[in-house]
């Protein structure tokens, strides 16, 4: 019977190496915030998993919080940044609200919002992506910067359709199936874990689901929101994506000066 989503995952989303995808958005997103010339003092780690990308921004003396709907995956998150002085709260996407840092002359909020490792797919309407993208918006200070990624159809019909990923460790064993709805551009990923405690193995289940949006739509679904579009990359790269790119890389920033009402 499927569970909730990152629960006892979060005990091994690590050690399969799932880290590893967040370390490298962290170091893409460093030579975004260089690219653009963005001053950072606090920023915001979006659906932050196990702390990973929040690990990488602390070393550069960033003062950062972090939100995800797991309390296992924060836990796992606070006992990695124990030293460090980071904000974790328990939230769920699109709404969501933690008190705003900073009290300088432009307002309160956040320099940077990032979202990495195609979390934001989990938002399965557009009035969620939406909805996601205003809560954002109203985290940043005026002239803040949101970076995220996401999966492109391409992926879900290519990586995901009817694949099946499998691995074995000494202790740990998984399993993953992927369906594909082309009509509604949502996949399914059943993941089935095995995992070894002392002399039995546990086994469980969870099923995710992920949405996948036109980058018009995205790009359209920012603006609704605020946002001003700085950057849509071909993720990892600064190139605009291909038809078959896999992944796309978003750079949207609030501006200085918010249009009337908003
Ligand atoms: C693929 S993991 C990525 C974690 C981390 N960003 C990384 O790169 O390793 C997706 C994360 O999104 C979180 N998540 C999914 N839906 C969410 C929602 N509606 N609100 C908040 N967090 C959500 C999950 O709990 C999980 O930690």
């Amino acid at each position: 019977m499927p569970e909730q989503l990152y629960r006892r995952f979060a005990t091994v989303y690590d050690r399969m190496g799932a880290d590893r995808f967040s370390a490298e958005m962290a170091e893409y997103t460093i030579r975004i915030v260089r690219k653009f010339d963005i001053t950072v003092t606090d920023a915001l780690d979006l659906c932050c998993g196990t702390g990973t990308a929040l690990q990488i921004f602390h070393r550069r003396g960033w003062r950062l919080a972090g939100i995800d709907q797991s309390p296992e995956m924060l836990a796992v998150a606070g006992r990695k940044l124990a030293r460090a002085r980071i904000d974790l709260y328990r939230r769920e996407l699109p709404s969501f609200s933690i008190p705003l840092p900073g009290d300088d002359d432009i307002g309160r909020g956040f320099d940077l919002v990032t979202s990495f490792y195609d979390s934001l797919n989990y938002m399965l309407t557009k009035r969620a992506l939406t909805g996601a993208f205003r809560s954002v918006y109203k985290h940043l200070k005026p002239g803040g910067w949101f970076v995220f990624d996401m999966n492109t159809a391409e992926a879900l019909k290519t990586l995901w359709a009817g694949q099946v990923y499998a691995d074995v460790l000494d202790d740990l064993a998984w399993v993953w199936k992927n369906r594909y709805d082309e009509k509604k551009r949502t996949a399914d990923c059943a993941a089935t874990f095995f995992v070894r405690k002392g002399s039995h193995w546990e086994r469980f289940t969870e099923v995710h689901t992920e949405r996948a949006y036109p980058n018009s739509e995205i790009k359209a679904m920012l603006r609704a929101a605020g946002f001003m579009v700085r950057g849509f990359y071909r993720c990892f790269s600064f190139e605009p994506p291909t038809r078959h790119a896999y992944r796309i890389c978003a750079v949207a920033q609030r501006p200085v000066r918010s249009r009337r009402g908003r």
